[in-house]
């Protein structure tokens, strides 16, 4: 059989977007993933669209979080007619909670540059965040409203983009570590598999997630580090909320089955994913800060993952400054499931040889130098 033009590193949700994209623009692509394909940090996510809740200032990257989000509404039910799965898209919105006196500050100044910048965000008072959601607990003092800021099923998502890949001819092969990139003479050709089997490709696309830059042979060092995020997960009918509801950094995601997704802690702990009694004491103890019902939900379980992160927190998008025929989509942080798309779409297009449709200078693999910070 002959060479695919594309090999991915990485079957999480970002390699399998990039494989999709790349095999409807007519290459052959193969997706090499050590273990079970959308497993990790994909499988664990809470799966918010939120670009404003979470957001950290205005710039360059709110910009590509903004136009990652418009994706979705056209996406969901393209992906149900592709591959028959429901991404479990909803749009009610979230609600950010101001619960303690320290956290009128942090509001106000979000407020401040959001409103400015023009953004969809709306003050509510305690009234008003009441009416939205009963179940609040009643000491919130106010709340700010994001309309645009919307979910989904990240393991739906990842499973639907590995379906979506395959159907456009892609090869899915699980099982499959890839320990080295392969370069000659300047360019990517291919990369050697842990059991000693050598690949050839193209073009090849590091989509490894927090373990990326383990891989040898990359031209220059990938300072991505593992940001460790404990979740659970309660249930309770009627569903209690309808919006996702944060607060003092702890999420509540409602799904429509009546199962509230909790989280997130944020570790550095290396690449250990265990779930400790202290993570998940400060993700329930701050979800029943946001709701005392929340606090008497039934727990049905609990799990964690790895955040892809590099030190200024932004992705690895676009072309290796020095090696031709290298791509990288990694680094996502807290935004893998809404960046998911807009990467697939910028990585695939770059594989079949275009230009990329924004610009990707701040996400350049080569802005860490060649001697970036060591990272635990
Ligand atoms: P991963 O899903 O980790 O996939 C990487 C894949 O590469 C893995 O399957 C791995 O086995 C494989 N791999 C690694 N090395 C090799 C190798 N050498 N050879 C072959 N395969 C290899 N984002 C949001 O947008 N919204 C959220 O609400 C959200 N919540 C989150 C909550 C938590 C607790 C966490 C941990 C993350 C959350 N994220 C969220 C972030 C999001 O999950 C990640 O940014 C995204 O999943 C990264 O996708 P990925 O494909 O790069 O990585
Ligand atoms: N975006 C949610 C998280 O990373 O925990």
């Amino acid at each position: 059989m002959s060479a695919p033009d594309v090999l991915v590193i990485g079957g999480g949700i970002i390699g399998c977007a990039v494989a999709a994209d790349a095999a409807e623009r007519g290459l052959r692509v193969t997706v090499l993933e050590r273990g079970r394909t959308g497993e990790e940090a994909s499988w664990a996510a809470a799966g918010m669209l939120s670009p404003l809740a979470e957001a950290v200032g205005p710039g360059p990257f709110l910009d590509l979080l903004l136009e990652a989000r418009e994706r979705f509404p056209a996406l969901a039910p393209r992906l149900r007619d592709a591959t028959g799965i429901d991404i479990g898209y909803r749009d009610e919105g979230a609600i950010v909670l101001a619960l303690r006196p320290e956290d009128d500050d942090v509001l106000n100044a979000r407020l401040d540059w959001q409103r400015g910048s023009g953004l969809a965000v709306e003050r509510l008072d305690a009234r008003e965040v009441l009416e939205r959601e009963p179940a609040v607990t009643d000491a919130v003092r106010w709340g700010l409203l994001y309309p645009g800021d919307h979910q989904v099923d990240a393991r739906r998502l990842s499973r639907a983009f590995r379906v979506l890949a395959e159907r456009r001819g892609a090869v899915v092969r699980e099982g499959e570590e890839v320990r080295e990139i392969s370069i000659r003479g300047g360019r990517a050709i291919g990369v050697l598999l842990a059991d000693g089997a050598r690949e050839e490709g193209a073009t090849v696309v590091v989509a490894g997630g927090a373990w990326s830059g383990r891989l040898h042979g990359l031209p220059r060092p990938l300072p991505l580090r593992p940001v460790h995020g404990q979740l659970a997960a309660v249930e309770h009918l009627p569903p209690l909320f309808r919006h996702i509801v944060t607060a003092a950094g702890i999420y509540a995601v409602p799904r429509a089955d009546g199962r509230m997704v909790l989280g997130a802690t944020e570790e550095e702990c290396g690449f250990r994913k265990a779930v400790t009694p202290a993570g998940l004491a400060r993700v329930l103890q701050g979800a029943a800060a946001i709701s005392p019902l929340l606090g008497e939900a039934a727990l049905t379980g609990f799990w964690s993952g790895l955040r892809p992160t590099t030190p200024d927190r932004l992705p690895v998008l676009g072309a290796d400054p020095e090696v031709n025929g290298l791509l990288y989509a990694t680094g996502h942080h807290r935004n893998g499931i809404l960046l998911a798309p807009i990467t697939g779409e910028l990585i695939g297009a770059m594989a079949a040889g275009e230009e990329p449709a924004l610009d990707l200078g701040p996400y350049g693999a080569g802005r860490f130098g060649d001697d970036p910070e060591p990272y635990c």
